[in-house]
């Protein structure tokens, strides 16, 4: 049986199909139809066929980040409204997001008080790392203790530190809210040391460094921490409202709009309405 000579429109979808590109596949149709329809330049239609690409890939990366990096949300860049925040450098957190950091092994370091930002910010650089295809992995200061003192516990501890070492990015979050043992200081001051230079790390805390010492419950380890983590590093602090209580102010109001407006509308209700609401 003689077999059809393929469209071109065909032929297409077998050379995305074949290349495995689902995102481009889907896109095809909808591009195709507006460069017949004029809307579409030659260059414009290429860039969106590889973009839809990109974005599907990006996303297929975020889920399964989310799946294995333990990162709590997910919060991007698009989504922190630096107009809230105008002591944040907007440059500098768009060109944090480059990952140029990474690359050189530099760590962040988000600090200020809370509801600031330091938590959605540390995930949306994790989130930008783990869609460029690199390792990311999320854990509180306490959590990621706890997980070291369980595997000292389980003589485990050489192999807990190499998993923790391996990501490109770990972020530590929540640096100061919970008091540390020694031991627990000793394993992330271990676990720094091995990250030191070859890895980059994302922190974030609402203690100034002056006050580490008593965090860690050692002033000497706290300046060593203090020393590898700035040796290479930007250092972002915010200084600024929280967020959080911008979002109680709203709801605030419209729990009292709300509250004083009850009684009019009550009055202004049926009686039957009333009884069968
Ligand atoms: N500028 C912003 N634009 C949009 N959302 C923001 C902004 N700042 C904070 N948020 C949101 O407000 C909430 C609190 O922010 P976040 O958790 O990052 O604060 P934090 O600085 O880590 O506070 P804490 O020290 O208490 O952990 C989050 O839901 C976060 O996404
Ligand atoms: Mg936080």
């Amino acid at each position: 049986m003689k077999t059809l000579p393929l469209s071109r429109r065909d032929r297409l979808r077998h050379i995305l199909a074949d290349l495995r590109m689902p995102g481009a596949l889907e896109a095809l149709d909808t591009i195709l139809r507006d460069i017949d329809g004029g809307a579409l330049t030659a260059p414009d239609a290429i860039e969106q066929l590889l973009t839809a690409q990109i974005q599907l890939r990006n996303n297929r990366r975020l889920q399964a980040a989310m799946r294995s990096s333990r990162l709590p949300a997910v919060k991007q860049l698009h989504d922190f409204d630096f107009t809230f925040q105008p002591s944040l450098r907007r440059d500098q957190i768009e060109s944090l997001h480059e990952l140029g950091f990474v690359e050189r092994r530099e760590n962040v370091i988000f600090l200020g008080p809370p509801g600031v930002g330091k938590t959605h910010l540390a995930i949306s650089l994790a989130i930008a790392a783990a869609q460029s295809g690199r390792r990311v992995y999320y854990g509180t200061l306490a959590d990621l203790i706890t997980s070291l003192e369980e595997a000292q516990a389980a003589g485990r501890l050489q192999s807990r530190l190499k998993i923790l070492t391996h990501p490109a990015v770990l972020v530590v979050d929540e640096i100061g809210y919970l008091p540390i043992s020694r031991t627990g200081a000793m394993l992330f001051f271990q676990l720094m040391t091995r990250r030191y230079e070859h890895a980059s790390t994302v922190l974030t805390s609402n203690k100034g460094f002056e006050e580490w010492g008593e965090v860690f419950g050692d002033e000497v380890m706290a300046a060593a921490l203090i020393d590898r983590l700035v040796h290479h590093c930007h250092l972002v602090t915010i200084r600024g409202n929280s967020y959080r209580m911008r979002q109680h102010t709203e709801l605030w109001q419209t729990l009292h709009a709300t509250h004083d407006d009850a009684p009019a509308a009550r009055r202004r209700r049926p009686r039957q309405e009333v009884a069968t609401s």
